[in-house]
């Protein structure tokens, strides 16, 4: 519901900022519906996490990342990130934005 009161938001700000008259339509229609379009998840996923999980989320000292999104959602993907879990070090990335992207982009891993 967050999302879609967001998505609202957003398309309003768009067809305020547009100012124009045509109906040129700027929304994205793909279905991936997320706010992340700035970062590249699977490269800050490359960066920090490939090297315990694998490039191809196959797993290597950490477990295999193939079918998290069946087990987690992005939130819990996000807490573990955060605060780390078993063995995995907490804080990992820094910045919120990659956080949330790589979340999103493991969830959907199922
Ligand atoms: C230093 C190695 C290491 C790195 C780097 C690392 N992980 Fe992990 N990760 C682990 C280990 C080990 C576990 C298993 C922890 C446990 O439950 O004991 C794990 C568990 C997880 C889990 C839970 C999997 C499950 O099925 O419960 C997720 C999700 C995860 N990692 C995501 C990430 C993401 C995203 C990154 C990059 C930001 C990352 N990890 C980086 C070692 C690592």
């Amino acid at each position: 519901m967050k999302k879609w009161m967001m998505a609202i938001g957003l398309g309003a700000m768009l067809t305020l900022g547009a100012c124009g008259g045509d109906d040129e339509d700027t929304s994205s229609n793909g279905d991936s519906g997320s706010n992340t379009a700035s970062v590249d998840a699977e490269a800050v996923y490359a960066q920090n996490c490939a090297a315990c999980h694998g490039a191809n989320l196959e797993g290597m000292s950490g477990p295999s990342l193939e079918q998290v999104g069946a087990r987690l959602s992005a939130e819990d993907i996000e807490n573990i990130i955060r605060n780390g879990q078993g063995a995995m070090p907490a804080n990992l990335i820094e910045d919120d934005e990659e956080i949330t992207a790589v979340s999103a982009w493991l969830a959907e891993k199922k």
